[in-house]
């Protein structure tokens, strides 16, 4: 079949490859390869991208002034159009690239058609890319900096709320709120910095390296790179164009922070449960069930799990498109961009969501407390009060793993069974009192008052110094 003389071939006008192909693009081949339905959002970045080349090429003397200043106001109009909504995209735009380049020729003639010298779509979707990067990453990374602003704030305000600590699920220990809530904190810190770490190899252009070789035009990467505001240019042409690790490291990274806030939002699916009431969520974050009038839903912490898989396949998804790809550019690489896409969308959205969920919830400090309060709580307290009387930890663990086993076969109250045990007593007793347990947990980086106390000012001036370095990142 002939797409040439099809209707597709008709109102697409001309290939950007006409010349050596004597038919035109089939329309299923249109329908499968274009990438115009995705990639329409770079167009900010591909016009920044054009504006600094075309300074490169005058400022190489490959076009005149004259010439410079007709493509860069029809690029300025294309700006406008696409700001408005009123660019019109033609059925032969294939991406981006090509649907700018075609409306700068239509506007500014012959000097139009200079716009694409030197440069090809392989190192101008991947210069687009990297720029948007630059930017959604860093807003990505403030996001992620509100959200620790908010659990500091409600860190701050938990005060001596405590709930039991868990391990294996398993009521382990008491722990302040505000220790668990800046457990999330920390780990969220770790993602602003591993995103801000992953722009510094975002931040090279690929611009001059061409189709995969460089240019026999006095072209400079150098400027371009400069103009276009990135940290360094490539080194390698082949590289430049033929790499997309650096957008697989930002989809690890924006992983990790779906993983982290899917564990985030299990605890509050668990928290808000009946089974914990350990909190409420507040009306405008909850949803209601269509038939069981008495239900409040947890929805956005069960999508902050459910979602945290989409982000693993965008991430794992594009890793095996990459495998065992030759040098340097393929069409391959056009898969980078959706997976991309939907990593920043959906981590953006979630942020905000969470972020409005953890605001607004308030806590049932009763209902921890009275979870966290149950005797045995304080049985690690029991065997180091043991210990800091001589007792070795293996004998004192077994004297009041002992006592703990009786209480459960319904012997007795701990604190009876302990104040009548010899080697422990009343004054061990007193261990085992509400409230207690917690306020033991005292050294750097525990779980109790005074060592949480220093860890919230620790945690005001990480996020201090994060909320500074992403504003500064603004590249
Ligand atoms: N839309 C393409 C992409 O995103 C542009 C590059 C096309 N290059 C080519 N040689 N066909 O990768």
């Amino acid at each position: 079949m002939s797409a040439g003389d099809g209707e597709q071939g008709a109102d697409q006008g001309r290939a950007l490859w006409h010349g050596r192909f004597e038919g035109g693009p089939a329309a299923e081949l249109m329908a499968y390869t274009e990438s115009l339905s995705f990639d329409r959002r770079l167009w900010p970045d591909d016009i920044a991208g054009s504006v600094a080349h075309v300074h490169g090429l005058a400022h190489s003397q490959i076009i005149s002034e004259v010439e410079r200043d007709s493509v860069l106001a029809a690029l300025q109009t294309v700006h406008d159009e696409m700001s408005r909504g009123a660019f019109q995209f033609l059925a032969g735009d294939e991406d981006i690239h090509t649907a700018i380049e075609r409306r700068v020729t239509e506007l500014a003639g012959p000097a139009g058609a200079k716009l694409h010298t030197g440069r090809s779509r392989n190192d101008q979707s991947a210069t687009d890319v990297r720029l948007w990067m630059k930017r959604e990453l860093v807003a990505v990374a403030v996001r992620i900096v509100d959200l620790q602003d908010v659990l500091l704030q409600r860190a701050v305000e938990a005060g001596p709320v405590y709930l039991p600590g868990y391990t294996h699920l398993q009521r382990a220990q008491p722990v302040l709120l505000a220790h668990h809530l800046l457990a999330h904190g920390w780990a969220l810190a770790r993602d602003v910095e591993r995103i801000l770490d992953a722009l510094d190899r975002v931040d090279v252009s690929p611009l001059g390296a061409g189709a995969l070789a460089g240019s026999s035009l006095p072209l400079d990467p150098d400027y371009t790179a400069d103009r276009l505001g990135f940290a360094a240019r490539f080194e390698n042409s082949l590289d430049a164009v033929g790499s997309r690790d650096h957008v697989a490291e930002a989809l690890f990274a924006l992983a990790v922070v779906g993983i982290n806030l899917s564990r985030i939002g299990e605890e509050f699916v668990l928290w808000t449960s009946e089974e914990f009431g350990f909190a409420k969520l507040d009306d405008g974050y909850a949803t209601g069930s269509s038939m069981l009038p008495q239900k409040k839903n947890p929805d956005i912490a069960e999508l902050a799990r459910g979602k945290a898989g989409r982000l693993i396949g965008d991430l794992t998804g594009f890793l095996a498109t990459m495998k065992g790809l030759p040098l340097s550019y393929n069409r391959d690489y056009q898969e980078d961009k959706e997976p991309l896409f939907d990593a920043v969308d959906q981590i953006s959205l979630a942020l905000g969501a969470m972020r409005g969920m953890i605001a607004t919830v308030s806590w049932v400090p009763n209902r921890m407390q009275a979870a966290a309060d149950s005797e045995t709580g304080s049985a690690t307290d029991l065997a180091e009060w043991l210990v800091q009387r001589g007792t070795p930890f293996r004998d004192a663990h077994a004297v009041v793993g002992a006592l703990v086993r009786r209480h459960l076969a319904g012997e007795g109250s701990l604190a009876a069974l302990v104040s009548a045990d010899p080697a422990l007593g009343p004054d061990a007793a007193a261990l085992v009192a509400p409230g207690v347990a917690v306020q033991r947990r005292t050294t750097a980086g525990g779980a109790g008052p005074a060592a949480v106390a220093v860890q919230l000012e620790r945690f005001r001036h990480k996020v201090a110094q994060l909320r500074a370095a992403v504003t500064a990142d603004l590249r």
